[in-house]
């Protein structure tokens, strides 16, 4: 089964031709990252113009990588949660009225969903159940992975993501948007230990997260140093910062693979491909003793890929949309 998928939840717009959830056939993307990066942010409105632009050249584009016409596939697949709505509106508008034309199945993906999906692109041996942790700007969430679409969330951040926390910290630094990735390579010449930055746990939610302390701590400290003309290491802030965010990563995977029992562990999302928190999930799930599967960088950010590799298994059980498929700009429990 070859499914096209549209992703446009956020700042990237991507299409994608997927074989049988496994085999990318094309997969293009058009990051808007230099639209955004003068405001130190997505700016919502001028993001769902971007996607209006981008959408349908990239479409084409994938259907001629694939060297497929629309005749040739099988279903239209699209996020349609969790994003910015004017954002996902766009892709789901597009996503339908090719549907509706070209007289296609219609399948609307959760695109935390589809972040974890990424994995099965990338990893043919790995199947559910797992516990998956999907760490991205918009997202922190631990999940147990059921099957392919039956998902449970058993953690998820209380106040900002991890990227979202990584991004402020960066743009404070003086990093332009987002700030994630020149963060890892500062935090790899720092020193760890250098600044005892707080690791927070919330209140009889032992999976649960909380970044907005953290970042809150860095700024304080970034600020106070400015103001006393202290000199202060990128490095330093950095590593310290980036171990305290490994520690509490650490701290509720701990937890979640002893209590859940689940034979392996996901991680997935646009935060996955820190190299730091990366190498100290792979050092924790050895010590435990539990199957890793880390993402690849090409597929750790948002791509149509995943959307596609998802819908498989949505269309598998029957999990079809209609023409009066919606945006919903938030997630439920059931990752549904
Ligand atoms: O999954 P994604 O593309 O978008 C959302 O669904 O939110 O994630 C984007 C986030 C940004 O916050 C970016 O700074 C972060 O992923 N990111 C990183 C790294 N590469 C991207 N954060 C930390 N370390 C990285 N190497
Ligand atoms: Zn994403």
């Amino acid at each position: 089964m070859k499914i096209l998928a549209i992703e446009s939840s956020c700042d990237e717009t991507s299409a994608a031709i997927v074989e049988d959830g496994r085999k990318i056939l094309s997969c293009k993307t058009l990051s808007q990252i230099d639209i955004h990066k003068r405001y130190g942010g997505v700016v919502p409105e001028i993001a769902s113009r971007a996607h209006i632009e981008a959408v349908a050249p990239l479409t084409s584009s994938a259907l001629e990588e694939a060297g497929l016409t629309l005749d040739g596939v099988d279903a239209i697949a699209v996020t349609y949660r969790p994003g910015l709505v004017g954002a996902l509106l766009v892709g789901v508008n597009f996503a339908k009225s090719l549907a509706y034309s070209a007289h296609k199945p219609l399948i609307a993906v959760n695109h935390i969903r589809g972040h974890v999906a990424a994995n099965y692109l990338a990893h043919p041996d790995l199947k559910p159940p797992f516990l998956a942790l999907v760490i991205s700007g918009g997202h922190t969430s631990l999940l147990k992975v059921n099957s392919y679409t039956d998902y449970e969330t058993v953690g998820i951040t209380r106040d900002d993501a991890a990227g979202e926390a990584f991004d402020k910290v960066a743009r404070v630094m003086g990093i332009s948007y987002p700030g994630g990735a020149e963060m890892d390579a500062l935090a790899s010449k720092g020193d760890p230990k250098a600044i005892a930055f707080p690791r927070a746990t919330v209140k009889d939610a032992p999976y649960d997260f909380s970044y907005s302390g953290l970042k809150t701590a860095v700024v304080n400290y970034l600020h106070n140093a400015e103001q006393k003309g202290v000199e202060i290491s990128k490095e330093n802030v950095a590593a310290s910062f980036s171990s305290a965010v490994c520690d509490t990563i650490e701290n509720r995977l701990s937890h979640a693979i002893d209590d859940f029992k689940m034979p392996a562990v996901v991680l997935a999302g646009g935060v996955s491909a820190n190299s730091h928190i990366r190498e100290c999930v792979t050092r924790l799930c050895n010590e435990k003793k539990v199957k890793l599967y880390l993402p690849p960088l090409s597929l750790c950010g948002d791509n149509g890929a995943m959307i596609a590799s998802q819908a498989y298994y949505e269309a598998l059980d029957e999990n079809f949309a209609n023409i009066t498929l919606n945006a919903i700009p938030v997630n439920d429990k059931f990752v549904n």
